[in-house]
């Protein structure tokens, strides 16, 4: 099994951003916890990051023959972007939205997310372990599945 793992725009500042609402994890420090995770559960992985949207959605294209499904933060463009909606929507691989911050507690803004009504599921709000939770349960859903 293969999952991709994306993080949208500014999540490279984290460490440094807001460490009040993020947490003081790095994304380094973030993504070495998903791969330990992956490698307990004999899964392999494969990570991106961007700042910008096109990229974000040349990746899903390219990327989605080789994974199972993805796990996704896509930060800011959870709230804005139709077009992630649809690419992800359009690859026709299940993916989970995760958050590290709780955004349904947050300013109203962050409370509609394009991407949640096309997800597996979501988890928000538990810091890193969003994206943990977030593998753990892609994982199950794929080893479930009839693929
Ligand atoms: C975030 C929440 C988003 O609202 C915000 O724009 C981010 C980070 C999170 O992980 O809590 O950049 O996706």
């Amino acid at each position: 099994m293969r999952v991709g793992v994306v993080h949208g725009p500014n999540l490279r500042l984290l460490g440094r951003r807001e460490p009040g609402v993020y947490g003081t994890a790095t994304l380094d420090e973030i993504d070495a916890r998903i791969a330990a995770l992956a490698d307990e559960l004999g899964v392999e992985i494969e990570t991106f990051q961007s700042n910008h949207e096109g990229e974000l959605l040349d990746h899903f294209e390219t990327v989605a023959d080789r994974v199972d499904g993805f796990v996704v933060n896509a930060a800011a463009l959870t709230h804005t972007s139709v077009a992630l909606r649809d690419a992800l929507a359009g690859v026709g691989r299940p993916f989970v939205e995760v958050h590290l911050s709780n955004t349904a507690a947050r300013e109203g803004f962050r409370h509609h997310s394009f991407l949640a009504p096309v997800a597996a599921g979501v988890v928000y709000g538990f810091g890193v372990d969003s994206y943990l939770l977030g593998l753990r349960g892609l994982v199950a859903r794929l080893g479930t599945s009839a693929r």
